[in-house]
C-alpha cells in the first residue's frame, strides 16, 4: 500500500430497517449480545490503516452514543439523511476540512456485521492501486429469472459477467463527493456508492469478496449473521472481553 495516502471510513446507519421489522431499527438489533452497529464499527476500526470514521445516524438517536465503539476516538458521528446516499453525502460533507480529494472514503454499511479482516485488507491492497476506487463484490451463483406480470417465471437470463455488490466500497473522497453531489442534483437516486461513479463515467474495480459479508436485510437474516459471527469465535471472544473485570 502507498504510504501517504489517508483512509477514512463512512458508515451509514440512519435507515430505518421496514423490511427488518420490528421496533428497534435494525444496526441496533442485537448479535450474539452486541448490536449489529458495534460489530461493523469493530470490523473497521480493527484496521490500523483507517483513520477515522464518520457514522451517519438518524436524527433523534440515543442508541449511538452507548455504544462503547462511540467512545473510540477515531470514531464520529453527523446526522443521516432520508436515503442512503443523502445519509453518505453528510457525512462525506462532515469530514470536510480533514479529508482531502485524493485520500480515500471506504463506506460500509452498519448492516454488515459480518465483514472479515481478509476482506478488508484484500480490498484496501488491490483498490490502493487503481486511479478510481473498487468495492467488494460477489459473482452470482443462482440463476436468474424474469418474472411476467403473473409472477411466473417469464425467461431464465445469463448471468455470466453479473456480480452483486457488497461493501465496503473504497472510493477517492474527491470523487465521490462529486459522484454523490451529481446524483442528488439530477434526483437519480442510488443503491451503492459504485453507482454514483458509474454515471462520471468511471469504473470502480470489483474485488472478489466473501458470501459471508450479508447485508442483514430480512428478519432470518439476524440467524444466519449470528451463525457466521459464531462460527468465527467472535462471539466468544466478545464474551470474554465483557467478563474481563476492570483493574
Ligand atoms: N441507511 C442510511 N440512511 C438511510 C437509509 C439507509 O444510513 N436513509 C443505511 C442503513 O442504516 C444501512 C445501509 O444504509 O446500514 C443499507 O441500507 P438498507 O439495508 O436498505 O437499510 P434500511 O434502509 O435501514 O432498510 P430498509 O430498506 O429495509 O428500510
Ligand atoms: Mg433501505
Amino acid at each position: 500500500m502507498k504510504r501517504g495516502v489517508r483512509r477514512w471510513a463512512v458508515v451509514p446507519a440512519a435507515g430505518r430497517g421496514e423490511r427488518f421489522g420490528g421496533s428497534l431499527p435494525k444496526q441496533y438489533v442485537p448479535l450474539l449480545g452486541r448490536p449489529a452497529l458495534s460489530w461493523s464499527l469493530a470490523a473497521l476500526l480493527a484496521e490500523p490503516a483507517i483513520l477515522g470514521i464518520m457514522v451517519a445516524i438518524a436524527p433523534g438517536d440515543r442508541r449511538f452514543a452507548r455504544l462503547p465503539e462511540a467512545r473510540d476516538p477515531r470514531v464520529r458521528s453527523c446526522p443521516g439523511g432520508a436515503r442512503r446516499e443523502l445519509s453518505v453525502a453528510n457525512a462525506l460533507a462532515a469530514l470536510a476540512g480533514e479529508a482531502r480529494d485524493e485520500d480515500w472514503v471506504l463506506v460500509h454499511d452498519a448492516a454488515r456485521p459480518c465483514l472479515h479482516p481478509d476482506d478488508l485488507r484484500a480490498l484496501l491492497e488491490v483498490v490502493g492501486e487503481d486511479a478510481v476506487g473498487g468495492l467488494l463484490a460477489l459473482p452470482l451463483s443462482d440463476t436468474l429469472k424474469a418474472a411476467d406480470p403473473r409472477g411466473c417465471s417469464a425467461r431464465t437470463l445469463p448471468r455470466e459477467g453479473l456480480w452483486r455488490a457488497l461493501t465496503p466500497q473504497m472510493i477517492r473522497y474527491g470523487v465521490l463527493r462529486r459522484a454523490l453531489a451529481l446524483s442528488i442534483e439530477r434526483d437519480r437516486p442510488v443503491t451503492d456508492e459504485a453507482a454514483a461513479v458509474e454515471a462520471l463515467g468511471m469504473r470502480p474495480r470489483l474485488v472478489p469478496g466473501r458470501a459471508d459479508n450479508i447485508k442483514v436485510t430480512q428478519p432470518e437474516d439476524r440467524t444466519m449473521a449470528e451463525a457466521i459471527l459464531a462460527a468465527r469465535g467472535a462471539g466468544s471472544a466478545h464474551r470474554t472481553r465483557l467478563r474481563r473485570p476492570r483493574v
